[in-house]
């Protein structure tokens, strides 16, 4: 056993999530912490919304609200969608908690006394009507360097030169188009030079991830610029400093505290859980202890290069040397799990132009498992990957319903009809035998996948299984058994394929949690075999106001091994687990989304 933390995107709080935002990180990071706690590992999984920067404060401005209004409210939808996908969170929190201001400030005056954070004068741009900053990427203007005329203040997108604001030939306000007046202002820079050493040496220990995420973060080391932490802002972590604390035109960027989210949510959680502790376990250095981060592609380079920056920094490990802070020193992490893109019939999701599900919209008409069973069998793990009605439908319909579902529900059914329970197994013939073999060597060949994120290819492992059990039944055709002669084959018939259903349920639990518990009592299994997690309310652990979090205790599932059924065990006829869609579906739902 070992301890293994799964860190978790933290998703803006700035609107519903839709299913893009799942399929890439959040149900496979579900999938792998789940078979993890059923190989008896110590599981830590964390993650929250992620509340402060420009993405929530030009939603607010959008909307007419306070940022912190906003935040409130999509934090409180965020955590139901999550929920309803049965996202085993061990905490689900948010960045607005005093709990996490004061990590994140922490970890910068750690930093900071270490000499790895330096201040310097610089340009930035402002809204000549409202005095307010204008983040980079809100400024639009003509490329310097290829003339593109829609290059943005952060980079041209077609040349892919990284740019600064000021270079921008002819530069325009997004929001309202005026032309920005750029004034100096004094900001905080993490010295990142200082760590690429340090991050060299890390990423060239680093095996098992994929290939393109590890070239990626390599190539970012060979231009380490010092990059800015703080923003002209006022809705953020305030600036842990002498003369800088008080000021309300400040404050720590986004990415630096949303970050920090991992270590601050375990620490929310030890300190919730009775030993404040307990986070340490996943978070010492030389502990044997995994951590492993799942997100989308276009989140890495904070993973990567920016996160394990500031975990050596604070620890004293750059090229300035320094002390541990107040937390001790650090883990880097195991592994950076990074997924693609998915679309939607071909095209980007987009909220304002309706190419969009949302998941609670998804959830209200759909299973949760079905969808599970599309992202882990379909999604973007490692190519750019496209939603379509058609092929959810068919993939829900020919796969779950007619592969999973129908051996679940003849072989049970079979069974209650002619014995009534489990019955027993005499006299196995080769074909028994193999079946049985084909099931248990099951958990090795699907665990191994599934510890390696190659969820595709574990649930095509798992369905595999399936599919032999299907024709196992078909070839041995045991409803032709009816007479008293042959009623004891029958049985063991029945019996083989009943143990092999519950060894498939127990492959496929990590994927499809929910109707892992119905096939688990359809076979008259009692207890929780798939925990879930559930909405808590609490108060804030220092004062500031309460809010939902999801957490659970998942310490009483089902383990990762093959459980003999108990002949005689009753068993009555089953309710179908999966529904099966009508193909009109498909055109509702295409027209649903205005195509
Ligand atoms: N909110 C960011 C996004 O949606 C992800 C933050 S991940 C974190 O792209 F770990 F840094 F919080
Ligand atoms: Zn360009």
């Amino acid at each position: 056993m070992s301890h293994v933390l799964a860190a978790v995107a933290w998703p803006y709080a700035n609107g519903p999530r839709h299913i893009g935002h799942v399929s890439g990180f959040g149900v496979p990071s579900d999938v792998f912490s789940r078979f993890m706690r059923m190989s008896g590992h110590d599981v830590l999984m964390v993650s929250g919304t992620d509340e402060h920067g420009t993405p929530i404060q030009v939603q607010a401005d959008a909307d007419g609200v306070k940022p912190r209004e906003l935040a409130d409210r999509y934090n409180r939808v965020i955590v139901e969608d999550l929920h309803g996908l049965g996202l085993s969170y061990d905490l689900f929190t948010r960045t607005t908690t005093t709990n996490h201001y004061a990590v994140v400030q922490d970890l910068f005056t750690g930093l900071h006394e270490n000499g790895y954070i330096v201040a310097k004068t610089t340009l930035g741009a402002i809204s000549p009507s409202t005095g307010r900053t204008l983040p980079d990427r809100y400024i639009e203007g003509t490329c310097p360097i290829c003339r593109y005329e829609s290059a943005r203040g952060d980079q041209c997108d077609n040349c892919g030169n990284q740019l600064d604001p000021e270079q921008l030939i002819d530069p325009k306000s997004r929001i309202n188009g005026e032309t920005p007046k750029f004034v100096e202002t004094e900001h905080f820079f993490l010295d990142l030079p200082a760590f690429a050493q340090a991050l060299g040496k890390w990423l060239d220990t680093r095996d098992g991830w994929r290939p393109n995420v590890l070239k990626f973060s390599r190539n970012l080391l060979e231009d380490l610029q010092p990059r800015a932490i703080t923003r002209d802002l006022e809705w953020g972590v305030p600036i842990p400093l002498d003369d800088w604390r008080d000021r309300t035109d400040k404050r720590i960027y986004v990415w630096f505290d949303a970050v920090i989210g991992y270590l601050s949510a375990s620490i929310e959680w030890a300190r919730r859980s009775g030993d404040p502790q307990a986070w340490r376990k996943w978070w010492t250095p030389g502990g044997g202890s995994r951590g492993y981060y799942f997100m989308g592609k276009d989140n890495i380079v904070f993973h990567s290069v920016i996160w394990p920056s500031l975990l050596l920094g604070y620890s004293g490990e750059g090229d300035r040397g320094g002390n541990a802070g107040a937390l001790g020193a650090l883990d880097l992490p195991t592994e950076v799990v990074s997924s693609e893109y998915l679309t939607m019939e071909g095209r980007k999701f987009s909220s304002s132009r309706k190419v969009v599900i949302y998941v609670r919209d998804f959830l209200e008409r759909y299973d949760a498992d079905a969808l599970r069973y599309f992202i882990a069998a379909a999604g973007p793990e490692s190519n750019d990957t496209d939603f379509t009605w058609s092929e959810f439908v068919r993939r829900n319909n020919d796969e779950l319903v007619a592969g999973w579902g129908n051996l679940v529900n003849r072989s049970i059914s079979m069974a209650a009809k002619n014995f009534g329970a489990i019955p027993e197994a005499v006299d196995l013939t080769d074909d028994d035998r193999a079946l049985l073999e084909v099931a248990r060597a099951g958990f090795a060949t699907v665990g191994d996948l599934i510890g390696k994120h190659r969820q595709k290819a574990a649930i095509g492992e798992a369905m595999r299984v399936v599919a032999e059990a299907n024709k196992y039944l078909s070839d041995q055709a045991p409803w032709k058994l009816k007479d008293e002669a042959s009623k004891l084959r029958m049985g063991t018939i029945l019996h083989v394929a009943l143990q092999v259903v519950s060894d498939a349920n127990t492959l496929l639990t990590p994927f499809l949690p929910h109707s892992a518990q119905k096939v688990h009592e359809l076979l008259g299994g009692t207890g929780v075999h798939a925990p879930m997690p559930s909405i808590v309310e609490v108060d804030d652990l220092d004062g500031g106001p309460g809010y939902p979090v999801l957490t659970g205790d998942y310490s009483i599932g089902a383990r990762w091994e093959s459980v003999p059924l108990v002949a005689g065990t009753p068993l009555a006829a089953p309710k179908p687990v999966f529904r099966k869609l009508d193909p009109s579906v498909v055109e509702e739902e295409l027209e649903r989304l205005g195509s």
